[in-house]
């Protein structure tokens, strides 16, 4: 679960690769995302001599956009091998869960005035004060 005010960059998830090819060439693993994300929310991250790749944002999420995101990670060989290609345990999927961030309410003024002549009469209506809604200004931004 992330919230969706994460900032591109932050890990995701970690997700670890093994290899049984003794020879370390025939190990060199290349990680890409082959499903799941048209838009290019997500990117991978990783050394290359190494087994574990980081999934991380690249792009703002939006929990209107997308409440969910269902990512298909896939480890191949940088090698050309023989024999049969990537299996079903070539690929992992994860799962996101964009966290909805509702603004705290607000007032929608800093300072409020009336003026009350001396004469008014307690119970006497002086102004209304009330809170601006956050999620109509939140469609405004938008
Ligand atoms: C991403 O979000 C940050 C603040 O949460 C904002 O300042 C920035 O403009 C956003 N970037 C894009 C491309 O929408």
């Amino acid at each position: 679960s992330l919230p969706e005010n994460a900032k591109p960059g932050t890990l995701v998830t970690t997700l670890m690769a093994t290899d049984a090819d003794l020879e370390p060439a025939f190990r060199l693993m290349d990680f890409s995302i082959e499903a799941g994300d048209p838009e290019g929310i997500f990117d991978l991250a990783w050394e290359p001599d190494s087994d574990r790749v980081q999934l991380r944002l690249h792009k703002n999420l939006s929990y209107e956009a997308a409440p969910h995101h269902e990512v298909v990670v896939v480890v191949q060989n940088v090698e050309e091998l023989l024999g049969p290609g990537p299996g079903p345990g070539s690929t992992a999927t994860v799962t996101v869960l964009v966290e909805r961030v509702v603004p705290p309410l607000k007032l929608d003024q800093e300072s409020y005035e009336a003026s009350v002549p001396v004469s008014t009469p307690a119970g006497s209506f002086l102004l209304t004060i009330q809170p601006s809604n956050p999620m109509r200004s939140l469609s405004s931004i938008q």
